[in-house]
């Protein structure tokens, strides 16, 4: 089985970045994580789900709190803002719009949720081209409303042949593809040191783990087992 690499160098300063992977940055609704500006610069491009801009606009400076906040602001801005535009105030919209950020209004189709149509969006601005080297970074992804949480984790099974990370303060999580064995790199200066396997969507009939602390040996797996140790 072939193997894929996981590995959080997005965390890194950008210097560390490995080159070999193309990042794009969807910011949703949801309070920044601190670390979204490392994220922003590693991303060549960055997509604002509807009053994700807001979070840019307001939020953005004040991770920056000797700089300047127009300063901030104009260094951060989104190449594209998608979505609903039931949220988006105004004033958001027309500053970055006359900085040259595209807007993409979605309103007409209430089927799919924001973060789909942006991954959707995503996938489709270079339609011919290899997708395994693109990884798809979410800030805002987790945590708030947990329907939106659990919304926002189905769209990784949607679009389960891209490489989407979800993140927030506290975790990232993504999908490990049954079709692959998987190494995972550890960036143990930001992350760490905790690591949960969950088999969400259908049951893993055998995992094996080497280098956690309780590893799994061809340990079947299914979300809703009943615990009889
Ligand atoms: C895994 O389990 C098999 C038998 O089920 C055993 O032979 C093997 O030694 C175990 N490996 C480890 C690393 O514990």
């Amino acid at each position: 089985m072939e193997v894929m690499t996981h590995s959080s160098t997005f965390l890194l300063p950008s210097n560390h970045h490995s080159s070999s992977v193309t990042y794009a940055l969807v910011v949703l609704n949801r309070p920044l994580p601190r670390f979204t500006p490392l994220l922003w610069n590693h991303a060549q491009v960055r997509v604002c789900a509807d009053g994700g801009a807001n979070r840019v606009f307001d939020e953005m400076p004040l991770l920056f709190p000797s700089d300047d906040a127009l300063d901030v602001r104009q260094r951060y801005k989104p190449d594209i803002i998608k979505g609903d535009m039931d949220s988006v105030r105004t004033e958001v919209l027309d500053f970055y719009t006359n900085l040259g950020t595209r807007v993409v209004d979605e309103s007409h189709d209430q089927d799919t949720t924001d973060l789909h149509k942006c991954v959707a969006y995503i996938r489709d601005l270079t339609p011919n081209s290899d997708k395994s080297n693109l990884c798809i970074l979410v800030a805002g992804a987790l945590g708030g409303r947990f329907d939106h949480e659990a919304g926002n984790m189905n769209v990784l099974y949607r679009f389960s042949t891209m490489r989407l990370i979800l993140l927030s303060d506290d975790c990232l999580i993504y999908l490990l593809p049954s079709t692959h064995l998987h190494e995972i790199y550890i960036q143990s200066s930001v992350e760490g040191p905790h690591c949960g396997l969950i088999p969400i969507g259908m049951p893993s009939g055998s995992t094996t783990t080497t280098g956690l602390q309780w590893d799994l040996n061809n340990t079947e797996m299914r979300f809703g087992d009943v615990d009889v140790a």
